[in-house]
């Protein structure tokens, strides 16, 4: 009797998307949000030439008025800093540019990304790393700042930012500092997380912090927030 060949189980389409990653390590994220996060940024790498468009910025301008402001959290001339979701390591870039001299560290999640970072800025330290798998050890930085990486809208991401600021304020001593689009300027696309000045500012208190600081009118789309511990 001829035998029935079983059909070879191949991962489906979307979990080969998984490998990298583990829903473990996206509290507020569903399975869906996490193939939507590495769809979106594949496809702002493959599809731009311009390094801030290619992880998901407008302009360099709108980009760079980011950075400025995040960089006001401190003295970072000779800081450790924490660049957490450094894409193509922009805001080293930015330090570069300013002829500031901080000690920085770029961590992104995906490793395409970190590549080409490294070969934009072959004189800077990027690692692709998930931090709240593998976190650096506590007081590891002086600041950790967060350009762009809540700006996609996942089911909690309330959720998320708590775990992944709490995280980066273990690993810093003095501040955390991170962006997000302001829900006050009128963002159309549902893709988008949004967030109000005044829910900002609270969610910021509840991270234990010993002083918030929350910065607007630089960029009328976004919102900073400062975290001082
Ligand atoms: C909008 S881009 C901005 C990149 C860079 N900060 C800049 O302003 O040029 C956001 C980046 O955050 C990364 N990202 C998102 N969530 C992250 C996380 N939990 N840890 C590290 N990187 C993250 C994405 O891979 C992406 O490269």
């Amino acid at each position: 009797m001829r035998r029935m060949k079983r059909p070879v189980k191949r991962p489906s389409a979307p979990e080969q998307l998984h490998l990298h990653f583990h829903l473990k390590d996206f509290p507020g994220f569903s399975a869906k949000d996490l193939l939507g996060l590495e769809r979106y940024y594949r496809s702002q790498l493959k599809g731009h030439q311009a390094p801030e468009k290619r992880v998901g910025w407008n302009s360099a301008q709108s980009q760079r008025v980011r950075f400025e402001a995040l960089a006001s959290v401190g003295p970072l001339k000779g800081a450790q800093v924490l660049d957490i979701g450094c894409g193509l390591g922009g805001f080293w870039g930015y330090l570069k540019g300013k002829r500031l001299k901080a000690d920085y560290t770029g961590v992104d999640l995906f490793p395409n990304v970190i590549r080409e970072a490294r070969k934009l800025y072959p004189e800077a330290r990027f690692e692709a790393r998930r931090l709240l798998s593998r976190p650096f050890r506590s007081g590891r930085f002086d600041y950790a700042l967060l350009s762009g990486v809540f700006n996609v809208k996942v089911k909690d991401n309330w959720r998320y930012m708590r775990a992944v600021l709490s995280s980066a304020l273990r690993q810093s001593r003095k501040a955390a500092a991170f962006n997000v689009l302001n829900a006050e300027a009128g963002i159309r696309e549902k893709d988008r997380f949004t967030a109000h000045s005044k829910e900002l500012v609270a969610f910021g208190k509840s991270l234990g912090v010993s002083r918030v600081h929350l910065m607007d009118h630089y960029h009328h789309l976004d919102l900073t927030l400062f975290l001082y511990k």
